[in-house]
Order: structure tokens, then C-alpha cells, then sequence
């Protein structure tokens, strides 16, 4: 089994001092930053852009994760990797061409990630999994935190492990939506190494005690 991650997404946080709080995320232990960026086109929801990322980009070191809720990622990666992207992930419903989408991303030095929606099935991300680095499997609808967790997803994070070991493919899986103390635990145990939180890290009181409370979860 690969590494725990834990990722909190930034969409929760106070954006007045977001700085601040992806700091305080470091010192708390987190393992990457999620950033969720949403057009209001591919989904009915608008959040920031990559000038938020460049800016944010000088004053911390961790892991940049991109989620690319948008319709046309092939004309933003560039702006968004030379912002300080290490990964992108984009949807497999958007609506460019897959493989030229991860080419673009793998060109420039970022690594790539498809990400699903719950009516999406796994079987459709499967001819791409050998071209990139993680598979997010979307355990709410994309555009907006706070969302339950969908349990109904575990059984396509367990069939894309399952290939994944199968294979012998070093492809992440990470889930998105809902993830809590009280949920984590099902997705650690149907395959997924890399956990997104939004308000079960940024609305909490201390942040140092919930990465560590979703990790020991996960574990
Ligand atoms: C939803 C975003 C998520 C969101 C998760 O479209 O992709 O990353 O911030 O928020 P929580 O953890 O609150 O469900
Ligand atoms: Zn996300």
C-alpha cells in the first residue's frame, strides 16, 4: 500500500489571509495543497485562478495539486505550471483530448492526473492509467466543498487498485468530497492513498490536530 497523503484544499480556507493558513497547513504536518479551480462553465461554481497560485507559490514550499474544474484545460496548463503547479489534474468530461491534455502537462514538467465524476465509471479512465500519475475518484459532485461523502464510489477506487496492483502501475488514487475522520477510513481501505479535505481541515480550530486525526484515520 502506498503512502497516507493528506491534502487540504484551499476552497475552505479564510481568503483574506490565505497565506497564513496554507503556513499554518505546513507547519500542521499536511502533505500537499490542493487548489481548486472552477470556471463556472464545467461546473456552476467560480473560485480563483493561477495568480492566486503564483502568488501563493513564494511563500510556500509544499506540493502544488491542481484541480482543474474547468471545460478547456488545454489552454490554461501552461499558465498554471509556470505558476507552480507540480501536478495538474483535469476531468475526463471536459472537453479536450485526453492524451493531448497529459502530453501538454508531461512537456512541461508537471505531473499529470485524471480526475471522475460519480457518474463517470472507472472503466473509462482505464486505458489512461500507464500515462499518468494519479487517478482522483470525485466522492461528491465537483463545485463546491462541504458536500457529503458518496460511500457509493468506494467500488471504483477498490477496481482501479485493484488494476493498478495488477498491472504493477505506480499510479496514486486520491478521493475529493466529504472526506472526514468519520469517512477516511472507507477510502483508505477501498485503495486510496491521497485524501483531499477542505472543511474537515480549514474549518476546524486546530489545524495541527486535524491532519493529525485524518492521517491516524487513514492508517
Ligand atoms: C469540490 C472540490 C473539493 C472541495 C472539498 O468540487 O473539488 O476539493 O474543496 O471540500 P470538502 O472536503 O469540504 O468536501
Ligand atoms: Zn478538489
Amino acid at each position: 500500500m502506498k503512502e497516507v497523503l493528506i491534502a487540504p484544499s484551499i476552497l475552505s480556507a479564510d481568503f483574506a489571509k490565505l497565506g497564513e493558513e496554507c503556513a499554518a497547513m505546513e507547519k500542521a504536518g499536511a502533505d500537499q495543497l490542493h487548489i481548486d479551480v472552477m470556471d463556472g462553465h464545467f461546473v456552476p461554481n467560480i473560485s480563483y485562478g493561477a495568480p492566486i497560485m503564483k502568488s501563493l507559490r513564494k511563500v510556500n514550499k509544499m506540493f502544488f495539486d491542481t484541480h482543474l474544474m474547468i471545460s478547456h484545460p488545454i489552454d490554461y496548463v501552461e499558465d498554471f505550471v509556470k505558476s507552480g503547479a507540480d501536478r495538474i489534474t483535469f476531468h475526463l468530461e471536459c472537453e479536450d483530448d485526453t492524451m493531448e491534455v497529459i502530453e501538454k502537462i508531461k512537456s512541461l514538467g508537471a505531473l499529470p492526473a485524471i480526475a471522475i465524476k460519480p457518474g463517470t465509471p472507472f472503466e473509462k479512465v482505464v486505458p489512461y492509467l500507464p500515462f499518468i500519475e494519479m487517478v482522483l475518484v470525485m466522492t461528491v459532485e465537483p463545485g463546491f466543498g462541504g458536500q457529503s461523502f458518496m460511500a457509493d464510489m468506494m467500488p471504483k477506487v477498490k477496481a482501479l487498485r485493484e488494476i493498478i496492483e495488477k498491472e504493477q502501475l505506480s499510479v496514486n488514487i486520491q478521493v475529493d468530497g466529504g472526506i472526514d475522520k468519520n469517512t477516511i477510513g472507507f477510502a483508505a481501505e477501498a485503495g486510496a492513498n491521497i485524501f483531499v479535505a477542505g472543511s474537515a481541515l480549514f474549518k476546524q480550530e486546530d489545524y495541527d490536530k486535524a491532519v493529525e486525526e485524518l492521517r491516524a484515520a487513514a492508517n
